[in-house]
């Protein structure tokens, strides 16, 4: 039975087991500021208000689990004064969110080589972590996260343990998602389509969303598109 896209517009707790985990590549901050003749870090601070928005949206119709794309292992590159901005809104949310998901029912994770960041910050992100882990939304946040550099490190892992044959399940549980279903849905906004090394491993089978509109116009009005789309696609899985 597919949902239908009116009932999605209308109603709280619309999806079913079959969209259980949403991931987004929020992806169009800069262009978005710079649209408008503002600074990319504005792009970014609007983004960020976008992204609790989304992630309140999805948890009210009852996606399980989230994951967004906050910054990748090759944002680095971008000159330091934006990445100082994009770490300063993410350690800003890391150190106002310990009250608030309390009240929104989050689980917030955080997913990535989180190893290069300060040990306070880590410390507190480990915190959120295991003191929001009996809420039912699950929020995974991708910070210094690249799919390549999660691969390198789960199979270093595998090594470490004096494994020298290993299975895909494996894998799998040394990735920083495990414990977390694969993404049924993964979208992205910003008009390019590609992955941009996001969650390559999970996303075998997932179905992808890209839409032209930039993150921080991101609406509720597109998750329901997003969603209507996904349930009127076939997934196969490589069957018939
Ligand atoms: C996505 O927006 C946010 C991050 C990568 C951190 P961008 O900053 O990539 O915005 P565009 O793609 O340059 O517009
Ligand atoms: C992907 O966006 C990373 C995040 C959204 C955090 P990018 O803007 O970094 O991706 P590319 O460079 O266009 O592939
Ligand atoms: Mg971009």
């Amino acid at each position: 039975m597919a949902l239908k896209k009116e009932r999605i517009q209308k109603e709280g707790d619309l999806v079913d087991e079959r969209l259980r985990h949403i991931a987004f590549i929020m992806d169009g901050n800069g262009r978005w500021a710079q649209k408008r003749g503002m600074p990319r870090s504005y792009g970014h601070s609007v983004g960020a208000e976008t992204f609790r928005r989304v992630a309140e949206y999805c948890r009210k119709i009852g996606i399980r689990y989230m994951t967004v794309y906050a910054f990748s292992t090759e944002n680095w590159k971008r000159p330091p004064e934006e990445v100082q901005t994009i770490m300063d809104i993410l350690t800003d949310y890391i150190s106002k969110c310990a009250d608030e998901i309390e009240k929104e029912n989050i689980h917030v994770r955080f997913i990535g080589n989180l190893t290069v960041f300060p040990q306070d910050l880590q410390d507190k992100m480990e915190r959120i972590d295991r003191e929001t882990a009996h809420n039912p939304f699950c929020l995974n946040i991708a910070f210094n996260y690249g799919g390549r550099e999660e691969l390198v490190h789960a199979c270093t892992a595998l090594i470490r343990e004096g494994k020298t044959d290993f299975t895909e399940a494996d894998i799998s549980e040394r990735l920083y998602t495990a414990n977390c279903p694969d993404p049924d849905l993964v979208v992205r906004t910003g008009g390019d389509m590609r992955i941009s090394n996001f969650l390559l491993w999970q996303s075998a089978y997932a179905e992808y969303y890209f839409t032209d509109v930039l993150w921080p116009d991101f609406s509720e009005r597109e998750v329901d598109a997003a969603v209507a789309e996904f349930y009127s696609r076939r997934r196969r899985f490589g069957g018939v």
